[in-house]
């Protein structure tokens, strides 16, 4: 029993990387021992996403591999769990003929006993029901997250919002807040065990509390978790802009752990195309929103997601997208084609965008952000900030961490600094991606 070995392969999402950070602890619960590769295992659990077709696409290749390692070892239990498992339920089975089992996004906690079930009679098995898994949700965050200092915590599942484009609502279900005592205690927990900067998890965050009937909200847990003694930072993904509210705002500026930093998907600088993705706020409101964010919170970094090639999307609105970005000036963004997706209202939309259309307004979304995030990075040279060090770079011996306004910065290798500390430091280059600094001396401050 005790030498079965798990390997699990995670796509997606912060929300998925968690999950799987769950099921290790759960299939480790059973005896089974973690290897780095699947050939060396007995279980294989593929953690899927489905947000956009290439990432489907990355599960079926995935299974392809498993197939000739299955042949040598017909012992093998195979497993597809996460969004594309949700999405595509018992039909993975039928089509992949050397799968086990399917356990859809509310059906982790299952993950051990299907696992002993398959083990001891063959059975193929998809575990799919929308019913809220309740022991999932509330089962402690497990490990140390990132880094042994960080962790993520889910504090709700799911989305209501029905953007027209996404597939979220239906691979993940409704929204469900957690109990606010739950995460305090979760919390609490991590903290005796090292934690100092957790990060709130939600497709939808700061919709936090909006589903339960005991009157809390996000503003009101953030107040909670602020409390914590030894907790450094509290950090949290995603915001949606029409739940950005001044309460939320305000504690961003007032509570002590909560770092100066928001990721808020704009997704279009259209009004036009806003309305037909659903998202519920002009480009007017969100540039109101941020103004205040801006004044409440002055050092505030804002990043967001951004979508080209929605179907429809004209030139007039492209240039209604790049005009926002030059004028908002994102620190950085994540920006993707359009891609329909099974289920969504906006697959179904005439004029879809050609393939060239979208790569070319793709290439210029990231030509004009890079030029913002360098600018960004050049002017922080000479500046100073604190770091809580995450880790240390294996191939260089530089420490890493992150700013409070979430960025990464490497230091010299000769600073003499430990996992978890917190560095003031004085940034000497600003690069592409990061920036370099310069652990400081206490006196230098
Ligand atoms: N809940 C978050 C994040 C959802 S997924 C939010 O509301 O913003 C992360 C990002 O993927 C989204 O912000 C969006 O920019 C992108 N995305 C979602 N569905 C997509 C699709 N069908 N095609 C392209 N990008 C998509
Ligand atoms: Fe998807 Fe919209 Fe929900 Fe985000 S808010 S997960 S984009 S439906
Ligand atoms: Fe992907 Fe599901 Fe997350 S679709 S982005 S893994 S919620």
């Amino acid at each position: 029993m005790s030498d079965r070995t798990y390997y699990i392969e995670t796509y997606g999402c912060q929300m998925n990387d968690h999950d799987s950070e769950k099921m290790a602890a759960m299939l480790e619960g059973i005896g089974l021992k973690k290897v780095s590769s699947a050939e060396a295992a007995d279980v294989v659990v593929i953690n899927t996403c489905s947000i956009r077709e290439k990432a489907e696409h990355k599960v079926y290749s995935s299974l392809g591999k498993l197939r000739a390692l299955k042949k040598r070892n017909p012992g093998m239990v195979t497993v597809v769990a996460g969004c594309v498992a949700q999405q595509e339920q018992a039909r993975l089975l039928k089509r992949t003929r050397h799968l086990d089992a399917v356990v859809g996004t509310h059906s982790i906690s299952e993950l051990p006993g299907l696992v002993e079930r398959i083990t001891e009679t063959g059975d193929r098995i998809a575990s799919v029901d929308f019913t809220p898994d309740v022991e999932s949700l509330h089962f402690p965050a497990p490990r140390k997250g990132p880094s042994p200092v960080c962790s993520y915590v889910t504090i709700m599942q799911g989305c209501s919002n029905f953007c027209t484009y996404c597939v979220v609502p239906h691979t993940r279900g409704p929204e469900q807040s957690r109990d606010q005592e739950e995460i305090v205690r979760e919390v609490e927990g991590l903290v005796e065990r090292g934690v100092r900067e957790i990060t709130l998890l939600g497709q939808n965050v700061n919709a936090y509390g909006k589903d339960l009937s005991d009157g809390n909200s996000f503003a009101r847990l953030l107040t909670g978790l602020d409390r914590i003694e030894g907790l450094t930072r509290i950090r949290f993904t995603t915001s949606h802009p029409r739940d950005l509210d001044d309460s939320l705002v305000q504690r961003m500026a007032d509570l002590e752990s909560v770092c100066e930093h928001i990721h808020l998907p704009l997704q279009s600088g259209s009004d036009r195309i806003l309305a037909a993705m659903n998202r519920g706020y002009t480009l007017a409101q969100y540039l109101e929103k941020i103004a205040r964010l801006r004044e409440t919170v002055p050092h505030a970094a804002i990043t967001a997601d951004m979508i080209v090639g929605f179907p429809g999307e004209t030139d007039q609105d492209f240039d209604e997208t790049i005009s926002a970005l030059e004028q908002i000036r994102f620190d950085q963004i994540f920006s993707f084609k359009f891609s329909a997706r099974p289920g969504t209202a906006a697959r179904r939309l005439p004029e879809q965008i050609p393939e060239e259309v979208k790569a070319h307004r793709l290439a210029t979304v990231h030509s004009v952000q890079e030029h913002i995030t360098r600018q960004y990075h050049d002017r922080a040279e000479g500046t100073h900030a604190e770091i809580l060090v995450e880790g240390i770079r294996e191939r260089s011996g530089q420490p890493y961490g992150r700013t409070r306004s979430n960025k990464i910065v490497n230091l010299d290798s000769s600073d003499s600094v430990d996992v978890g500390d917190l560095v003031p430091v004085e940034i000497t280059k600003g690069l592409k991606h990061s920036l370099l600094g310069k652990a400081l001396d206490p006196a230098e401050q």
